[in-house]
């Protein structure tokens, strides 16, 4: 198992049937290999740095109705809210103040955030911080909205593809929804110019080893600037209540191998991973993490963006969740960035 372990990091790839049984190991001596390399693999291209991304949550309304996640729109129980315009700016600003030079707009897909709203948005923000990065996190839309939103200024969307396999694409989703329209969306984004994210959950209802070397060739063919995984938790009030949830060891393990395959990748330390262990970002940080995102909202909404149970930083003030990270990064060995953080390979 060692040798594979070795192989990924000399060549960064391996075959179907090794990523297979790198997936399943329980060996602790490649487990802890892989760590080792990624930490350095990671070291080598961003050094000690970690860079934050202030996440607004600007949405809890969504018109889908994915069946892992909280605010999926039979939802009847979700609380439902949308910032103002004047909100998200003084998030903003309030995260200048706090050293954040991304700010990551997420949401469910929500219609009432028009082109024209957004793009009224993200030319503000850009034009009061023009040192910033304006992320978007707003789920499927048209070529020619992720076009007037570019040319508005944004310069990253995060768009997690979920599941390659489209046998699993479709038992996580309303029938609806496609992976070949995601796959779609996500290749026009490249094509627009943004950096892009993409990303799945880990131990998802239906997952299998064979789904997730479906998302590692996904993967290597979008070739993107981020990639967001995280553990799967199950929601209360979600036909997968009763579901298992993705461990802390897969997560790890996974996030190593990312980052072996993808060198130069962006790669977040997850929420979801910070809420399924104490610990769980600093691990991720030391299994090749470089990102990660305090949450900016208004603490008043906090709670009711409810993706999933027990999410962590939801009664927290932004500078709270702020200080928390900088002595979480600090005491992982790492250290605070206060860059945009562009991925290593990407001309801006
Ligand atoms: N557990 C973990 N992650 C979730 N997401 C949605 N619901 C859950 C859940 N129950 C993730 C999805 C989505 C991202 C914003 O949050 O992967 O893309
Ligand atoms: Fe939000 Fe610790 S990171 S409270």
């Amino acid at each position: 198992m060692v040798n594979i372990v070795e192989k990924l990091y000399n060549q960064g790839n391996i075959s179907d049937e090794e990523l297979r049984q790198l997936i399943e190991t329980d060996d602790a001596q490649a487990a802890e290999l892989l760590r080792r390399y990624a930490d350095e693999v990671r070291q080598k291209y961003y050094g000690r740095k970690v860079f934050l991304r202030g996440l607004i949550e600007i949405s809890s309304y969504c018109r889908n109705d994915c069946l892992y996640c909280g605010i999926r729109r039979s939802n009847t129980c979700a609380e439902r809210y949308r910032l103002s315009r004047e909100e998200i700016l003084s998030c903003c600003e309030n995260g200048y103040g706090l050293g954040f030079r991304t700010f990551v707009m997420q949401g469910g897909e929500d219609m009432y955030f028009t082109d024209d709203f957004m793009c009224g948005v993200i030319s503000e923000i850009k034009e009061k911080y023009p040192d910033c990065a304006v992320t978007l996190s707003l789920g499927e839309r048209s070529f020619e909205s992720y076009k007037r939103m570019k040319e508005a200024g944004a310069d990253r969307y995060l768009l997690r593809h979920e599941a390659a396999d489209e046998k699993l694409y479709s038992r996580l989703h309303p029938s609806e929804l496609s992976f070949s329209t995601r796959r779609e969306c996500l290749f026009n984004l490249k094509k627009l110019g943004y950096q892009v994210g993409a990303g799945f959950m880990v131990g998802a209802p239906y997952q299998t080893t064979e789904s997730l070397i479906a998302d590692f060739r996904f993967l290597q063919e979008l070739s993107p600037q981020m990639i967001g995984i995280g553990p799967f938790i199950p929601h209360h009030s979600t036909p997968f209540k009763d579901e298992k949830g993705g461990t802390l060891d897969l997560t790890l393990r996974l996030l190593g191998i990312l980052r072996l395959m993808f060198p130069k990748v962006l790669l977040p330390a997850t929420t979801a991973l910070g809420t399924i262990a104490p610990d769980g970002r600093e691990q991720g940080l030391k299994t090749g993490c470089n990102v990660v995102m305090p949450n900016l909202s208004p603490v008043k909404v906090r709670k009711k963006y409810d993706l999933y149970d027990n999410k962590i930083c939801t009664g927290e003030e932004a500078a709270e969740c702020r200080m928390c990270l900088q002595r979480r990064i600090e005491s992982a060995g790492y250290e605070v960035a206060a860059e945009r953080g562009d991925a290593a390979d990407f001309n801006i």
